[in-house]
């Protein structure tokens, strides 16, 4: 075990870059072409020597043996257990056991082709079917995506994206959501959605799918995996936490022909467990029947093949019960890939169907490790109690005639409420928000209202990556989703020009527009202008930038002659707003993120107050681009690096988001002293050149102010035994966000100074609430219950998480940098 671990952890932190192998210095001096001249003929020698490989012909078959063992092998089901007792044994609750009993059941009745049938995708109506064995009626699992609802479907809710409904911060509407989605993919007899999303979780702030995860803060994403997890299983629906690990980039996340291997996530153990794994536990904890595998390598070995994170962490360590499913064609071996611990491949056979059954029957994989696999995807259909009069599939290609078969419920409202409440004010002066019934208002942008002609492909919203690829906004409409497999067909949209309409007509307002020109005509008598911009992220490629040149021209330009400039940013991660930011004119920002279908009805809600604004942000906004860093692009082959085998190194290691700024800035995230009315205060009235933050983690302004006061913190059980957790209670009246963490200076006693180390990030986030709505003058106590997790660091020698005694210094606020009370505990 020692042995497996040093390995691991040396894998990222000590040992020296592989030398490239010989051949590449051969080629690299004479570029591209030359090189793959040269690399044809490793082919050649490499098909002699390895004639039965499938996979690795082209470039890609340029040695990996460099590589080997960076990534542990943890293969207990083959090597020390048997089957029965092996991981997946169904003793996490009497739910699981007893669904455990009914899939061993029918396991033991079947034979090995049908097990393979059922470990497997064939073609059918949703995005995955999983072959059926009537004589036992089990039927085709149905499969479909995404995130924020049914994807590619008519009569089915645009639910706002992951990253909006962490914004709201606010638990009953992370479940709410869940349960929503949940009965829609239920009443359309799909078994199993290909969602939440903490994977990626945002390490590279230009990455293209971040927007459908949770946030980057593992424990804000893992408190809104567990609800939306806990809310689509209440609703009777398999949920499938994914992508399962470290699918931080789109560029080279796959094996591509003539480019070489996908890109291989290099991490450390620590970061693995307090960063990437993090929200996923909580998803666990809540019984996630199942969980998609990535594309991409971690640490350097394929992750649905990695044996370590699916054997090991997932499997073992926590305790996972359901299946793992690979992502679409993501499956890069046969053996390895059912023995490191996958149990079904999607969309087709990919390397088992047929060669599995041949490879159980020839012993390359175990009888049992099949079995196994069946079981898993059984237990969780049991789990979910699917086998009771399940609905029929109801899943249709949009060329397919049918009855409409409406599962949207009254979810139009909630998508509504969740818009409203994700929506993030940034900047307030002269008390421009909201607006009080303002006569004459001018709407300007691209992103007020929907495209003429956004339904070029059938499934997507506005045509999906596939029409917007590269693009830094979306192709001249309003952004409610983003795009690729986590994008979502909306029944309708209400843009917020639609919204101001309606809105203008009650108030006999005058409204004028122009959704075309950068410069567009001024109005003397406009009372206040809404600019509106988006910033378009997708699947299957990285942000080119977090601005666009024609947005900010925009702005500036009304800005000119508009004395309340109100701009409005609908937007998938960061959007950089410093060319225009401090221009006086420039009265309001609203962070408006992807709203779903009642984009412009939640929008309108809080620019009139009907909402007081209480989102906040989830990422951080920095003043330029350059000030993320290295955290900022995806990686890229170096000069110095194979290209076959490209490598992202997360060398920052728990420091992505706010916890790097923090540390490069530890001044200004350090302070206690914010005036008590802060929250209608402008950002911008003590900017600090040095500082790099425009708008940190967690700020987000509202229509009125709050005091925190009377920080108690106290552990719930007095004298807890040695090393088992003792929970904390943290009790605040107001509003606010916990931040916990150990600190250098605070006062040690005994074996105190073990509670903090350079590994660990100035503060992390701990626990939050959401309170009100509150009457002017009232109180509310806010009570926060710390884990021992959350508490913990991992310690990659004992393999376990730890609680450190000492002191930890607890910061309760109400953003990463607005700490308002400070306490301490001691463990
Ligand atoms: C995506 C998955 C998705 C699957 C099925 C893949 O390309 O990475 O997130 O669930 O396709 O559409």
């Amino acid at each position: 075990m020692d042995i497996v671990r040093s390995v691991y952890d040396w894998t990222f932190q000590k040992l020296p870059k592989p030398k490239p192998p010989h051949w590449r210095r051969l080629w690299m001096p004479w570029g591209r072409h030359a090189g793959q001249a040269v690399l044809s003929t490793k082919t050649a020698v490499t098909s002699v020597l390895c004639a039965t490989c499938s996979l690795n012909t082209g470039p890609e078959a340029a040695s990996e043996l460099s590589y080997y063992g960076r990534s542990p092998p943890v293969y207990p089901s083959q090597l020390t257990l048997s089957f029965w007792e092996a991981i997946g044994n169904g003793t996490t609750n009497a739910q699981w056991a007893a669904a455990y009993r009914a899939a061993r059941a029918l396991v033991s009745e079947m034979t090995v082709d049908e097990l393979v049938n059922i470990t497997r995708g064939f073609p059918g109506p949703c995005a995955g079917n999983t072959g059926e064995i009537p004589r036992l009626g089990i039927p085709s699992l149905c499969f479909a995506d995404g995130p924020a609802g049914i994807r590619g479907q008519e009569f089915v809710s645009a639910f706002p994206a992951g990253i909006h409904l962490a914004a709201t911060w606010d638990r009953e509407l992370m479940y709410q959501y869940g349960r929503a989605l949940g009965r829609e993919f239920y009443g359309r007899g799909i078994n199993v959605a290909l969602g939440p999303v903490a994977g990626p979780l945002g390490r590279v702030v230009r990455g293209g799918r971040n927007w459908e995860g949770l946030s980057n803060d593992p424990y804000l994403a893992g408190v809104a995996m567990g609800l939306v997890t806990r809310g689509m299983q209440d609703a009777g629906v398999i949920a499938t936490p994914k992508h399962w690990l470290l699918n931080e980039q789109e560029y080279r996340r796959r094996w591509v022909a003539g480019e070489g291997h996908a890109v291989s996530s290099n991490v450390g153990d620590r970061t693995l467990h307090e960063l990437y794994a993090f929200p996923f536990m909580d998803a666990l904890r809540e019984g996630a029947g199942a969980v998609m595998c990535s594309y991409q390598r971690a640490n350097h070995s394929y992750a649905c093949q990695n044996s370590k994170l699916l054997n090991g962490v997932l499997k073992t360590e926590l305790g996972f019960e359901g299946f793992v499913v690979s992502d679409w064609d993501g499956q890069m071996s046969g053996v390895a890939s059912a023995n490191a611990g996958l149990d079904l491949v999607m969309p087709g056979a990919g390397f088992w169907g047929e060669q599995l059954a041949q490879a159980v029957r020839n012993g390359s994989v175990a009888h049992d490790r099949l079995r196994d696999m069946a079981t898993r995807i059984l237990a969780s259909w049991h789990y979910l109690q699917q086998e009771h009069s399940f609905p029929s599939k109801a899943v249709y290609t949009n060329l397919d005639r049918h009855p409409p078969i409406d599962v949207q419920e009254d979810h139009a409202a909630l998508i509504r409420t969740i818009g409203a409440a994700g929506t993030v004010l940034v900047k307030n002066l002269n008390h421009t928000l909201p607006l009080r019934k303002p006569r004459f208002l001018c709407v300007f942008g691209y992103d007020a209202t929907v495209n003429p002609a956004p339904w070029n492909n059938r499934d997507r919203y506005g045509g999906g990556y596939d029409v917007n690829h590269g693009w830094n906004t979306f192709l001249n409409g309003t952004l409610i989703t983003g795009g690729g497999s986590g994008g979502v067909t909306p029944p309708y949209v209400v843009s917020p020009f639609q919204a101001l309409q309606e809105r203008a007509a009650k108030d006999r307002a005058v409204l004028r527009w122009d959704f075309v020109s950068d410069s567009p005509t001024p109005y003397p008598n406009a009372e206040v202008c809404l600019v509106f911009l988006n910033a378009y992220a997708s699947e299957s490629f990285d942000r080119p930038g977090l601005r666009d040149e024609w947005g900010d021209r925009l702005v500036s330009n009304v800005a000119g002659w508009c004395k309340r400039t109100v701009v409005v940013v609908h937007s998938a991660g960061v959007r950089v707003v410093d060319p225009w930011v401090e221009h006086e004119n420039v009265t309001a920002v609203v962070m408006a993120g992807l709203p779903g279908q009642e984009s412009g009805h939640a929008l309108v809600d809080v620019l009139y107050g009907e909402v007081n604004p209480a989102g906040k942000l989830v990422y951080t906004v920095a003043k330029s681009e350059e000030a993320y860093g290295p955290l900022l692009n995806s990686s890229v082959p170096g000069p110095d690096d194979n290209p076959i085998f490209p490598n992202s190194d997360f060398e920052e290691g728990l420091f992505i988001d706010y916890r790097y700024f923090d540390k490069l800035h530890p001044r200004q995230s350090r302070s206690c002293s914010h005036p008590p009315a802060g929250e209608l205060k402008n950002k911008n009235d003590d900017d600090d050149d040095d500082d790099p933050v425009r708008f940190e983690f967690g700020f987000g302004l509202s229509y009125t102010s709050f005091s925190y006061t009377n920080l108690s913190i106290s552990l719930l059980t007095p004298s807890p035994p040695a090393r088992i957790p003792r929970p904390v209670y943290i009790g605040v009246p107001g509003s606010g966000i916990t931040k916990v963490t150990g600190d250098d200076d605070t006062e040690r006693e005994g074996e105190e100074d073990e509670v903090w180390d350079d590994a660990a990030p100035v503060r992390v986030l701990r626990g939050f609430e959401k309170v009100g709505p509150l009457a002017p003058g009232q109180v509310r106590e806010v009570g926060m219950v710390l884990r021992r997790r959350d508490l913990s660091v991992w310690d990659v020698v004992a393999q376990q998480w730890r609680l450190r005694r000492g002191v930890y210094k607890v910061w309760v606020g109400a953003s990463s940098r607005d700490l308002r009370l400070e306490g301490r505990l001691v463990i």
